[in-house]
């Protein structure tokens, strides 16, 4: 069986409220191994969007643990592996405006210490995977919601982190960019052995993962 990219235990997130403490999660567990996909839908709501900020060490949880894989390092909590252990890709894609689709994906890649010349190379890869080296000089402003995404696509994926966190990725797109930008995000992953979290709210899309899970009440469940 594939090794662990993506560990959690026992996770648990409350947040303040003027009702009280309201609970998120109440023990969420997770284990994600090199290559595969998961998906977690649930209502609006149901604590998906706070279960990946977790999972990537964009925020903490009140109890449990989790660990991503730092390739070379092992299991590492995710703080430490930001930019290189997950890779983002957030539903309103997340693009700096004032830089270009090439220098977007360089920046994630400068961030993590690679040289200039192989930020820029391998920007230049991965804009060229996700079809879109005809537009790497375009600002985001110039770019449709589905270059967008595959801009981020590729930006998440530059310092080849072992698993991929997506929320909600073709959330802002129509039905047909929606599925293009499905379908690449699934090939290029495949492709790179990279595994990938996915929330959605289609149950089509989530259908695609290699296992699915649904939150509800605080609580992941297989679908
Ligand atoms: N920083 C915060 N402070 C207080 N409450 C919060 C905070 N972030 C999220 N919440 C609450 O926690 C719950 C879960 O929010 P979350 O964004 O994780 O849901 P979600 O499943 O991603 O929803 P959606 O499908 O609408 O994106 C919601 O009730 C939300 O209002
Ligand atoms: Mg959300």
């Amino acid at each position: 069986m594939p090794d662990s990219v993506l560990r959690a235990a026992g996770l648990v997130r409350s947040y303040a409220s003027p009702a009280g403490p309201l609970c998120v999660l109440n023990g969420v567990s997770l284990d994600v191994r090199a290559g595969e996909s998961v998906s977690v839908r649930g209502s609006s709501g149901s604590g998906k969007t706070t279960l990946l900020q977790i999972l990537g060490g964009l925020d903490q949880p009140d109890a449990g643990v989790v660990e991503v894989l730092l390739p070379g390092l092992g299991l590492c909590p995710p703080r430490l592996a930001l930019g290189r252990g997950v890779g983002f890709v957030f539903q309103n894609y997340q693009l700096m405006p004032e830089l270009t689709a090439q220098e977007n994906v360089a920046l994630a890649a400068r961030i993590a210490g690679i040289d200039a010349a192989e930020a820029a190379r391998r920007a230049g890869e991965l804009l060229g995977q996700v079809g879109l080296s005809a537009r790497a000089d375009h600002l985001p402003s110039k770019l449709s919601g589905g270059e967008c995404q595959r801009v981020a696509l590729a930006r998440a994926l530059v310092n080849r982190p072992p698993v991929l966190l997506a929320d909600e990725p073709t959330g802002n797109l129509d039905e047909r960019t929606a599925e293009e930008v499905m379908s690449l995000m699934l090939g290029v992953v495949a492709t790179l052995g990279t595994a990938l979290v996915l929330v959605t709210h289609s149950r089509e899309f989530a259908e695609r993962a290699s296992r699915r899970y649904v939150l509800s009440g605080g609580v992941l469940s297989p679908a």
